[in-house]
This record gives structure tokens, sequence and C-alpha cells, in this order.
């Protein structure tokens, strides 16, 4: 009897450990046919998670020739759940490889938004100095806190990996913030601040920032606060991140501090608004009045910068959906893409300091022209067919002076419609009438607007689509629209209407590969 015990145990094993194969196998291929990535609306050359839920760019960090991007994950539901950190590498910022989720929730909370750092010193002590380690610095999120109606259940963690980014280790002593009664606490950025020779932190408390220091990245004391007064505040303040930038053409540099907000972005619901200042290792201060904002689209939301460059540069990436609606949008296997990687500028006029956000060059390696005119005059309208334009580019030069409607839409009567109105000096983007809109209310609000400077200058105008985006540069990136649309057809045509006098310089139609052959 004791013989077949042990022999049905045997075989019980077995079976268990048969079955748990079976059922890796399976996941696998249900992600390879995932991976296929040619679902409706599945964007070509925009980083999605191969399925489910995303949200938030997180510990956006570049080591040893390879940039790394981990996102707010819920690998179990194509809506928000249970958070964990997904993550994927690329060597161009344009092809991505997605690599094992790299952070679970714990018995501290959930792993909400956070950064990434190379300790190149090793100040953390999780590696050697040969070996610099990878720490990720993350916002705790314990849902029986914020059931049970405290206020303290956000907290700050960290963890590290030696092998760059393949293996993670939560620290033994998290949380290294402990929460002090503030309901919403999260989203720790951190740089090294060579001046004064510290980590600094900033994260959000509500309606405003907060500042630390740090040696070592596991003892933090706070230095200041910013906000409580200054920029808009018809949300919560979410995802900080604060920089220096040198401003164009002059030798002059600034910080700059993002903060997106949610609801309360200028077209509804969710958007990144901008301070330029000084920031001396202790305090960040501004002289500017009004808020600013990233973007004039409703689809760039939590976006935050890299790490750890090379040459200094300050490349951005943006959650493309927006809150209002997030939960809703119509695609079945994956939910939500990223932006495009975009370097961050910062420039100066009468006005005063602006930044400007762009594609990132490395595009171009995916970039190949379909169609080209020296000039485009518009003393009538200009109208153009192909078979399909979502998953291509438009590009020329006007004069920010002339008006401009440009209509992309399908034979089911479908558009997106930019305006540029001099006369009023305003610029509408319309997609109302975009395809399916009416998935969620909230979705086609109305027509966003955004207010400009019709100067009499060359500017270039960029619009890049990708099967459920539209992302329009104006002046460079000095006035975005990130959108998304759901169109049930293809765009099959442009039409471009002006002033008599309006030019069209350079006109160019791109066509941009898919990023997932190699999947
Ligand atoms: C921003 C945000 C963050 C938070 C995360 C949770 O979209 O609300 O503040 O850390 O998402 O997923």
């Amino acid at each position: 009897m004791e013989m077949k015990l042990s022999q049905f145990l045997r075989l019980w094993g077995l079976i268990m450990v048969l079955s748990v194969f079976y059922s890796c196998t399976n996941v696998n291929t249900n992600r390879d046919k995932a991976s296929a990535f040619q679902e409706p609306y599945r964007p070509q050359f925009h980083f999605t998670p191969p399925s489910q839920w995303m949200n938030d760019p997180n510990g956006l960090v570049y080591h040893q020739g390879v940039y790394h991007l981990f996102y707010q994950h819920y690998p179990d539901s194509t809506v928000w759940g249970p958070m964990h950190w997904g993550h994927a590498v690329s060597s161009d910022l344009i092809k991505w490889q997605h690599k094992p989720i790299a952070l679970y929730p714990d018995e501290l909370g959930l792993i909400f938004s956070g950064s990434a750092v190379v300790d190149v010193a090793n100040s953390s002590g999780f590696g050697t100095s040969e070996n610099p380690p990878l720490v990720a610095i993350f916002t705790y999120h314990l849902m029986d806190g914020e059931q049970a109606g405290r206020k303290d259940f956000q907290t700050q963690g960290i963890a590290y990996s030696l092998d760059n980014g393949e293996r993670w280790f939560k620290y033994e002593g998290n949380p290294v913030i402990q929460n002090n009664d503030i309901k919403d606490f999260r989203d720790p950025k951190v740089f090294w601040h060579e001046p004064t020779q510290q980590w600094i932190l900033t994260l959000v408390a509500g309606d405003h920032a907060k500042f630390y220091k740090s040696t070592n990245l596991k003892d933090w004391t706070l230095l200041s606060e910013f906000g409580k007064t200054q920029g808009a505040h018809g949300g919560v303040w979410e995802c900080p991140d604060l920089f220096e930038l040198p401003v164009a053409g002059s030798q002059e540099k600034k910080w700059v501090l993002l903060i997106s907000m949610n609801p309360g972005a200028p077209n509804g619901g969710s958007g990144t608004q901008y301070f330029v200042g000084d920031f001396d290792g202790t305090s960040f201060t501004t002289d500017q009045t009004n808020a600013r904002w990233i973007d004039q689209g409703r689809d760039n939301y939590a976006g935050v910068t890299f790490n750890n460059m090379p040459n200094d540069e300050r490349v951005f990436i943006g959650w493309m959906s927006n809150w209002d609606y997030a939960r809703t949008t119509p695609t079945e296997v994956w939910r939500s893409a990223m932006t495009l990687p975009r370097s961050i500028s910062l420039h100066q006029d009468s006005i005063g300091f602006y930044i400007k956000n762009y594609p990132v060059s490395q595009l171009s390696s995916i970039t190949s022209v379909t169609f080209e005119e020296k000039a485009v005059l518009l003393t009538e309208p200009f109208e153009l067919t192909q078979d399909n334009f979502n998953q291509s580019e438009l590009r020329f030069d006007m004069l920010l002076s002339e008006p401009l409607k440009l209509t992309l839409s399908n034979d089911l009567g479908e558009q997106v419609v930019l305006e540029m109105d001099p006369e009023r000096r305003m610029l509408r983007f319309d997609r109302t009438q975009s395809g399916l809109v009416d998935f969620d209310q909230k979705f086609a609000l109305g027509v966003q607007k955004q207010s400009y400077h019709n100067a009499n200058e060359l500017a270039e105008l960029r619009i890049i689509m990708d099967a459920s985006s539209i992302e329009i540069f104006i002046d460079k990136g000095r006035y975005v629209f990130t959108n998304q649309i759901f169109p049930t057809a293809p765009y099959t045509r442009i039409t471009l209407t002006g002033n008599p006098s309006t030019v069209l310089k350079d006109f160019k139609i791109n066509k941009l590969t898919s990023i997932w052959h190699h999947e």
C-alpha cells in the first residue's frame, strides 16, 4: 500500500509538472498569436504591450547600449488592475523587444509609476563599481490601506538589477519613503545632481511636488516643495520630471519641471503641464505665471524622460491615452500605446520660454518617401488619394501667417480635420467624426483648440499616423496634437485648402514600416 501511495504521488507530481509545462507553452502560443501584431488598430511603429492593459511609461533609462522602457501593466486584463512593471528594450528607441515582467506586486502593495537610474558609483551598495546596479524607484500602492479608508497607502520603494534589467530584486528595507498621511503621494523621478553630488527625487503630493535628497538611494531627506499656488490645479498632480536644458541659441540653461495632471487639461481630462525655472539642488523656483502644456491633443499623458542618455539628450515618451476613456477604447487583445519617443528642447521668444517635443531623428530608419513635390500651390483645393494613409507621414513647410484646412478622410465619411486660422490665431483639431467615437461619451468632446503665434515665418507641419493614432507637430513640436483615432476603414484621401497665396514647400508623403516583423 505504501509503495502504491508513493508511486501515486510520483505520478501525480509528473502530471502537475506536465500540466504547468503545458499551460506555459499555451501562454506562449497565445502571446505569439498576439505578437503577430496584426489585430485591428494595432499600432505598427508605436510601442504597445504584447497583450493586456498598459498605462504610464516607467523607469526610462539608457544603460550599456540598451534603452529600457518599463510601463504600468496589468497582465490579466485589458482594463486597469493590480499594477506591475512591464518591460521592453531597444537599441535605437524605435524597434522594441518585449521582456518578461520586471516588478510584481508584493505585500507592501502594487507597483505604481516611478523611474530608474544607473547607480554608476554603486552608492546604494547593491552592486559593485565594476558592475553598477540599475535601481528602480517606484510607488507602492497598498490596496488594503486604501480600502480601509486610510490616507497613507502610498509609499516609495526601490529594487535593483545587476544584469542590465533582466532580473530584479526588491530592497529588503522598503519602503524607503514613508507616508505622512498624504492621500496622493507618488511617482518618484530620481536623477543624479552633479553640482551637489546627490540624488534628487521629485514626487507629487496631490497639488504640489516635493523634492528629496539622498546619497545612497535608500535614505531620503525632504528638501522643499513646489506648486501649491502655481500652474493648473484642475486635478491631481502626477508623474513629475525635473531636468536641465540648454536654451536654444544661447549659453543659458534652465530647469524644466513636467507635471501631469488628471483631470483638468485644457482640451479635457488628462494632460501634462510644464514649468521653466531654476533648481539649485534644494528648491525649484520660477517666475512663470501661466500654465503651459506640452501637448494640445488629448492623448499624451504621464510622459517622462530617459535618465543617463548619451550626449545629454532629453528624450520623452508619453502614454498615448487619457483617463477620460482609457479603459473603453475599442481594442481587444491589448489596450493603449506609447507616443513616439520625442526629443525635448527649450526655446525662448518675446512671450517667454517654451518647450518643443518632436520625434527623435532615429524614426527616419523606418521611413521612406512615397510622394514628393517641391511646392504645392493652394490656388485651388489640393487632393491626393492613396490606399492607406494610416501608416504614413505627411510633411511640408508653410508660412504660419497663411490659413490651412487639412482633412484626412475615407469613403465612409470618416475624417479628421486640422485647421490653422491665423486670423483668430487659433489651431483646431477635430476628431469628432474620425470613426468609432461613441464607445465613450468623453472621447469626442468637441474640437480641440490652441492659440498660436501666427508669425510670418516658414514652419514645418508634420503629421504621423499609425493604425489608431495621429500625432501633429507644428513648428518642430512647438504645437503638438497627439490623438487616438479609430477609423473603421483606413483614411485614403488628403484634402488641403488655403488661400490662393498659400504654398506648401517640400511636400512629402512617407510610409513607415512596421517595427514588429522581428517579433
Ligand atoms: C498616472 C497614474 C500615476 C500612478 C499610475 C497608476 O496615469 O495615475 O499617478 O502611479 O498611473 O497606474
